[in-house]
């Protein structure tokens, strides 16, 4: 039986994978030091006696180095770091310290690892900063992060890199685009819209709700990562897209369809609001995934009307995963200069 080390496993992307490996009947491990966007709610249902969970910062060197040593994994899936824009316009030093140092910790106890492993290093379409309209960037487009947090994720996948070519630890990176789905921390576009629609707050929104995202349901993202541990080339990188762009104000109209067709009455103070738009802003990415398409076969299987439905209804049926976190951690705009 494979055996996976998930880093950031309480976080949103993490513990949804974390759900897919033991619906597959992996043994799993996840390690999270329960920064604020770690939910235990996340998980809380599962019983699986495959899965357990270890308190650990990815910047830990010996407690990591010793866990490779207990749990000899398959595979590593480096989902840990610090992830909102804003947060990192406004601080940027979490995301240089879980980020970059953490990541470059993890691969030090890689390296120092006697046994095969495999890394799964996932990371984000931001690293490419902002691409025109009618392009696409595939795996090998420059590099041009445009906020604190796409340059920490860039460092790290430079570092990830390097460490395949110099050390020739086994690596896989993954850039995707723009996750949506259940279990996401409410400071996120998504499940802060369906938050402030379920109770009777505006829908700010930056700019004019222009700005153009490929949106990916979480499990379509989950299943590519997999299916990278068994087939994706070492050394290589994939982009994980859906291929379908859509404007923030396009997914606000979406989850507010969705309510309506719940009948679910809404609140008088639920409007769209137009707010000042985000300092460095990129207006578009965009993804190419040919390349995982045609050498896995992979392809995502959620439209984004059946996705939001599914996000929306899962939310609402799980209104205990708002009421577990602080309003101050999700409630306060953030990121303004
Ligand atoms: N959400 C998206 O749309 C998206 C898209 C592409 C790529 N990604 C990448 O996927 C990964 C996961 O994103 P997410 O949206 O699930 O984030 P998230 O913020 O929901 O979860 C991150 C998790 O990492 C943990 N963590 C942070 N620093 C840590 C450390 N030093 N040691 C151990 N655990 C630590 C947190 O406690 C949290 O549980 C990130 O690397 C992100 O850059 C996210």
């Amino acid at each position: 039986m494979k055996r996976f080390i998930v880093t950031g496993g309480y976080g949103f992307i993490g513990s949804n994978l974390i759900r897919l490996l033991l619906s597959k009947n992996y043994k799993v491990l996840n390690i999270d030091n329960l920064n604020y966007s770690a939910q235990k709610y996340n998980l809380s249902d599962v019983t699986n006696k495959n899965y357990k969970f270890e308190k650990i910062d990815i910047n830990n060197k010996s407690r990591i180095s010793k866990i490779l040593k207990k749990f000899k994994p398959h595979g590593i899936f480096n989902l840990a770091a610090d992830t909102h824009v804003d947060r990192s316009i406004d601080n940027s030093y979490n995301f240089i310290k879980n980020n970059i140092l953490g990541c470059y910790s993890l691969l030090e106890s890689i390296r120092t690892y006697k046994k095969k492993v495999r890394l799964i290093h996932i990371s984000t379409d931001e690293v490419f900063g902002d691409v025109a309209l009618p392009k696409r960037s595939r795996e090998d487009h420059a590099y041009s992060p445009s906020s604190p947090y796409s340059a920490s994720k860039a460092s790290s996948d430079h570092l990830v890199n390097s460490y395949v070519r110099t050390y020739k630890i086994d690596a896989v990176i993954t850039n995707c685009s723009n996750n949506y789905g259940p279990r996401q921390f409410p400071e996120k576009l998504v499940p802060k819209m369906i938050y402030n629609i379920i109770n009777n707050r505006p829908l700010p929104v930056y700019a004019k709700g222009k700005n153009s995202r490929e949106w990916i349901y979480v499990d379509d993202h989950c299943e590519a990562l997999i299916k990278l541990f068994f087939k994706g080339k070492s050394g290589e990188k994939y982009n994980i897209g859906s291929g379908k762009n859509c404007s923030n104000i396009f997914i606000i109209k979406k989850i507010l369809g969705a309510f309506k067709n719940k009948k679910i009455n809404i609140g008088k103070k639920v409007k769209i609001q137009f707010i000042k738009d985000r300092p460095g802003h990129d207006f578009r990415y965009a993804l190419n995934s040919n390349k995982i398409k045609k050498s896995l076969g992979w392809r995502p299987k959620t439209d984004i009307t059946k996705g939001i439905t599914k996000t929306v209804n899962w939310y609402i049926n799980n209104q205990k995963f708002f009421s577990n976190i602080s309003k101050k951690l999700f409630i306060k705009r953030l990121g303004v200069l």
